[in-house]
């Protein structure tokens, strides 16, 4: 690794197919800052500048084994050194050799998808994204997709319209025009697969194998690719602030202008973002991104998939990471409810120096963490499912999508026949930090699951939980909030009524 005090190397990347290698960019130079002040390109526009809106939205392209990964991330909340090494593309560079609109573009001027247009870059390169990954995308992935996109003009339902027949304008492409741009997902022409190869290529110029120091001397940017480097940079450097996908940490610099010396990116630790089953445990390291955590976390637990989907937005889950979430202690981060009630531990690291601590034990304080000077969190371990596991989350936010939750709960119950084994109950939302909810706990382990118990652990939370009003909840809505989750969970698992009320067409009555 390559001492703090040597010169910083230049970012280099792709910028709508061109090679771009530019000296002293501050660490916290934003991708957007960069795209429209540094070097003239205004087609990526800025709304809120706080990752909500999506009119930033750009898309990465990076190598993926043998093929290409497109993810659509928040210029104006990512660092600017962050794209040394990948390709970035933004709604200028989408059109084609011929000058013809791009099939996403082409379908929302055919589909009147805008009006002043605003917005329309940023909806633009979301699909792109959407168009590069699924094939034939459904009106649920194509909503989902855009979640992260506002726009106050047009109305989404033309949008969604567009977006499903941006396939069919892909089609209509002759064979021999189709290339690493235009070519839908899925589409394995030889023009196609010789063009990614020609970008892959053209990638690979750009790629960094070993770990680098960017930005400038007054603000300097590390990027170790080693755990060990990782480590040893902690440790020698306090001052430095860790920063994984920046969604948090971006909008320290963009709304509260605080300053930041250096950055230790842990982003380009390969080993930090693999996510291992060891014999039916789960092993995510602390950099995976949410995008990947999800899959990893369904496949073992179907019942978490739709608050992963109610996490953020798209572009927020391509850059925010697990380990984020549980650094940053925020008394309403998602993660951290569900991961408590199924007993995940962390794995933190100083020097050459691990230890594990149960999650629940990881915050002291409001926004406190256990962590010792110079440690991070390495992995997030979470046990295998145990027989019988009976597993909810809920997050009760104003939005479906892209909302903060008011409250956040969530329940693993060991159920024996009726009788519930053992019951692990964290919230989020409901106090200084997530928290277990250890009285309505014990109001539930050994008892029989039936409507006195279910009442008998309503009314326990109240010695749990003591929570506060804000802009987002009062407390006696929390309070009621987190005994009708129970309820709910009761609804649910007891009675089988599937309740549905986030995404619900309609409504079931229950007498
Ligand atoms: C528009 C928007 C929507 C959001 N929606 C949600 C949501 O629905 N639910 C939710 O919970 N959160 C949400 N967030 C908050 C944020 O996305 C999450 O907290 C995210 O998981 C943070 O991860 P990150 O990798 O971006 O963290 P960063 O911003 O990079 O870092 C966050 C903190 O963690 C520290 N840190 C990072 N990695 C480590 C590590 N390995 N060891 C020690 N410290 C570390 C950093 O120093 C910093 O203090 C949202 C944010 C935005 C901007
Ligand atoms: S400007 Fe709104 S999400 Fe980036
Ligand atoms: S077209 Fe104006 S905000 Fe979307």
């Amino acid at each position: 690794m390559t001492e703090p005090r040597e010169p910083a190397a230049s970012v280099r990347f792709l910028l709508d197919g061109e090679r771009v290698e530019r000296e002293g960019i501050p660490a916290t130079r934003t991708v957007l800052g960069l795209l429209r002040d540094d070097l003239g390109r205004p087609a990526t526009k800025e709304g809120c500048a706080e990752g909500d809106c999506g009119a930033c939205t750009v898309v990465l392209v990076e190598r993926e084994g043998a093929g290409l990964r497109y993810r659509a991330v928040n210029s104006c909340i990512q660092f600017a050194p962050s794209l040394d090494g990948k390709a970035v593309i933004t709604a200028a560079g989408l059109k084609r050799a011929t000058g013809a609109l791009h099939p996403v573009q082409q379908a929302l001027a055919d589909g009147h998808g805008s009006q002043c247009g605003f917005c329309t870059p940023g909806f633009v390169m979301s699909l792109f994204a959407l168009y590069k990954t699924r094939p034939g995308a459904t009106r649920g992935e194509i909503e989902d997709a855009l979640a992260g996109n506002l726009c106050r003009c047009t109305g989404y339902r033309p949008i969604v319209d567009a977006a499903q027949s941006m396939y069919a304008l892909a089609a209509a492409i002759p064979a021999e025009e189709r290339d690493v741009l235009t070519a839908a997902a899925g589409d394995a022409g030889s023009a196609v697969r010789a063009s990614e190869a020609r970008f892959a290529e053209a990638l690979s110029t750009v790629a960094r194998k070993a770990s680098s120091v960017l930005g400038t001397p007054s603000e300097r940017y590390f990027a170790p690719r080693t755990v060990a480097e990782l480590a040893r940079l902690r440790a020698d450097l306090p001052q430095a602030r860790l920063v994984a996908g920046g969604t948090d940490v971006g909008l320290w610099v963009t709304k509260q202008h605080r300053d930041i010396d250096a950055v230790i990116s842990v982003a380009e630790v390969s080993d930090m973002k693999t996510i291992r089953d060891d014999r039916g445990a789960l092993d995510i390291g602390a950099a995976a991104i949410v995008a990947d955590a999800h899959p990893a976390l369904v496949a073992h637990f179907p019942e978490l998939d739709e608050l992963l989907r109610r996490y953020g937005s798209p572009p927020i889950r391509n850059a925010a990471t697990l380990g984020g979430n549980i650094a940053n202690g925020s008394p309403v981060g998602d993660s951290m409810p569900v991961l408590i009630a199924l007993g995940a531990t962390l794995v933190l690291r100083r020097r050459d120096s691990v230890r594990e601590l149960p999650l629940e034990d990881f915050y002291p304080a409001y926004r406190n963490t256990a962590l010792a000077a110079g440690e991070f969190v390495e992995r997030i371990r979470i046990p295998p499912r145990v027989p019988g596991l009976v597993l909810r989350a809920w997050k009760v936010a104003k939005r479906f999508d892209q909302d903060i939750s008011a409250v956040c709960g969530a329940f693993a119950f060991a159920l024996a026949g009726t009788r519930i084994a053992s019951a692990r109950v964290a919230f989020g939302g409901m106090a200084a930090t997530p928290k277990r909810a250890r009285a309505c706990e014990d109001a539930l382990t050994g008892e029989t699951w039936d409507e006195a118990t279910l009442e008998r652990a309503v009314a326990a939370l109240e010695d749990d939980f003591a929570p506060l009003s804000d802009l987002r909840a009062s407390a006696a809505y929390r309070r009621k909030v987190a005994g009708n989750l129970l309820r709910r969970l009761f609804l649910e698992t007891a009675r089988g009524l599937p309740v549905s009320a986030t995404r619900a067409t309609g409504f079931v009555l229950v007498e």
